[in-house]
């Protein structure tokens, strides 16, 4: 698939996810096999009031690319200076405007999925932000529209086509239904008949061979995983078994799924500051022993993690523990 000039080497993607895609896990994803990120959501109005905290979100890691950064706005003269700012200070191959978010503190506020109310809105921010970027190639991210009743993806994905847009992702759920119910692929497939730019299938792709299954049915461009990597970079994996028609690898084993946890907390801490990273680290680690029998003890002890040695301790208590079981057997 190629985005614009920028070429994706796989259509093996990961979504956007504010609190969680941060430079570490999308490092371990890449990995495992996903072959385009970008970074969590970014305000278009923190950047041009130069708020410090926003900048590090943008940060890519030294071998992440292809990559983009999402922007979040709805005021095309703040969004356009924010296109600047991201095209001189980040390294993004590409900006994404994040036309879905339904959080309502951003929806309310007409940025988000509130920019699906008001499409000729939605078109001007495209434009300034196309203008902002100069020759990064810029792409969208949105839903179907803000409820059942109004559905407009098909409508304001060919106008963006026509302004310069490079491609569009689609998740197939309205605002209203946020991430509930299920996420409805045959508008996808119908974007896909309907543009000639490349589409990116999103919504409800939790194996790898949902994955293979999404492509498929609605012939996108490329599949952009979410909250199915939730603990789970390994699905990126799978994911290219399934596409390729081969045996779907199972997980490894748990000792060495902690590993890569702990490599994963390791990474994000040399970014941000140990505590930040170790708070975080928490619902990461919780999300990476989920399903595993027992493991209600230390998930208690991860929900207290400050320090990498509280990473370091509950890990070897794990494995202690795993080793002791193997003994029984
Ligand atoms: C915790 C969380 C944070 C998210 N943050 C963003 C974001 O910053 N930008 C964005 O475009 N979508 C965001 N999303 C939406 C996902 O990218 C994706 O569109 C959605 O989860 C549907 O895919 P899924 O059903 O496979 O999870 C977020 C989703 C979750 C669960």
């Amino acid at each position: 698939m190629r985005i614009g000039p920028v070429s994706i080497p796989t259509p093996l993607i990961l979504a956007p996810m504010a609190g969680v895609t941060d430079i570490a896990f999308r490092a371990i994803c890449r990995e495992l096999g996903a072959g385009y990120t970008l970074t969590e959501m970014v305000s278009a109005k923190a950047l041009c009031y130069q708020d410090k905290k926003t900048i590090p979100l943008m940060e890519l890691g030294p071998e992440e690319h292809p990559a983009g950064v999402q922007v979040f706005g709805s005021d095309p003269v703040c969004m356009e200076e924010a296109a600047a700012i991201i095209r001189e200070v980040s390294r993004a191959d590409v900006i994404d405007i994040n036309m879905g978010c339904p959080v309502p503190k951003i929806a309310n506020n007409g940025d988000g999925s509130g920019l699906l109310k008001d499409l000729d809105k939605a078109c001007r921010v495209a434009e300034a932000v196309l203008r902002g970027a100069g020759e990064t190639p810029v792409t969208v991210k949105m839903r179907l529209g803000w409820d059942r009743g109004s559905i407009v993806c098909l409508e304001l994905a060919k106008a963006l086509e026509e302004l310069g847009v490079a491609a569009v992702t689609l998740h197939g759920r309205t605002k209203v239904q946020m991430y509930g119910g299920t996420a409805n692929w045959d508008y996808i497939r119908e974007m896909k008949q309907t543009l000639s730019i490349p589409v990116i299938a999103n919504g409800d792709v939790f194996s790898g061979r949902d994955a293979a299954r999404i492509l498929k049915y609605t012939g996108a461009d490329g599949v952009m995983i979410a909250r199915g990597c939730f603990g789970n970079p390994w699905i990126f994996q799978q994911a290219k078994a399934a596409l390729e028609g081969k045996e779907i690898p199972p997980l490894p084993p748990l000792a060495q799924r902690c590993d890569t946890a702990v490599r994963q907390f390791e990474l994000a801490a040399q970014y941000k500051s140990e505590r930040i990273a170790c708070l975080e680290a928490r619902k990461h680690y919780a999300w990476y022993l989920k399903g595993v029998p027992h493991a209600g003890y230390w998930k208690g002890e991860i929900s207290k993690i400050t320090t990498l040695e509280d990473v370091y301790r509950v890990t070897a208590g794990i494995k202690r523990e795993l080793r002791d079981a193997d003994e029984e057997r």
